[in-house]
């Protein structure tokens, strides 16, 4: 059983605009699609976006998808954000903005919010009529051929989500998933996109403790606290107070609020332990 998020639960209850935007031949507007996903692996995603032509902004947005609640949830996310924005504004967004808008996702689902946003992207390039920078259907620029994942495609969600492991890899891509025979590729991408060299030790501790800070009153509103313990090397140990270490749930509050957001500011690498 994943642990989703009230806004995630939300929006796949009820998510919001579902369905078809039909071009109604009006001249100041134009429709334009974006597809992503395949059937084979589950998930498929087309997004609808209306366009003012004269302020190039997107007054309407829908989707369809087959997918699983956070697909849905991703999908609804991502419809409501770009209305009202202008395209350049929209490209802007990252997989990590939706998953954000979403109070997060779990890592096993982020490939649904990096759904989301190549489906806006590539409805917006067909829409200014510009062709992806690596077509997927040549094979020569696949890295990862069972699922049809380029090296490019690979390289901006490395940088973006400052992942690490080949696992991360395959939670928000799905790359190496299926026969593994590319997962040395995997590999020697996550190597060339190392990060700028990091932080001291006591900058590393500084922004930990920054960060459980920034969580402290979310906690604190469920009668639960949080208090740093000690840091060696990557293992975070935190002392889990009130409800919050009383709780039946008190590891999805571990893993699934402390650690996912420690690893989004400060290290991808860091684990989380209560002591
Ligand atoms: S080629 Fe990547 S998992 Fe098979």
């Amino acid at each position: 059983m994943w642990n989703y998020s009230e806004k995630v639960l939300e929006l796949f209850y009820h998510p919001r605009n579902q369905g078809v935007i039909e071009d109604q031949g009006e001249p100041e507007y134009a429709v334009s699609r974006g597809e992503v996903g395949s059937i084979a692996c589950g998930d498929a995603l087309r997004l609808h976006l209306k366009i003012e032509i004269a302020s190039d902004k997107i007054v309407d947005a829908k989707f369809q998808t087959f997918g699983c609640t956070s697909a849905i949830a991703s999908s609804s996310a991502l419809t409501e954000m770009v209305k009202g924005l202008t395209l350049d504004e929209a490209l802007a967004i990252t997989n990590r903005d939706i998953a954000n808008y979403l109070g997060g996702l779990p890592e096993q689902k982020m490939h649904c919010s990096v759904m989301g946003q190549e489906a806006l992207e590539k409805a917006i390039y067909n829409y200014r009529g510009i062709a992806l920078p690596e077509h997927e259907e040549d094979e020569g620029s696949l890295v990862c051929t069972c699922f049809g994942v380029s090296g490019e495609r690979l390289r901006k969600v490395i940088k973006e989500n400052r992942l690490t492991t080949a696992e991360q890899v395959m939670s928000y891509v799905k790359a190496g998933g299926g026969c593994g025979s590319c997962l040395s590729v995997i590999d020697d991408i996550l190597a060339s996109c190392h990060f700028p060299a990091g932080m001291t030790n006591l900058q590393k501790i500084n922004k930990i403790q920054t960060t459980l800070e920034s969580l402290r009153p979310y906690l604190q509103a469920d009668g639960g606290d949080v208090e740093l313990f000690d840091v060696e090397n990557d293992r975070v140990l935190v002392i889990l107070k009130g409800a919050c270490g009383s709780c039946a749930s008190s590891l999805d509050t571990l893993k699934g609020l402390i650690e996912e957001r420690l690893r989004q500011e400060v290290l991808a690498s860091l684990t989380v332990e209560a002591v």
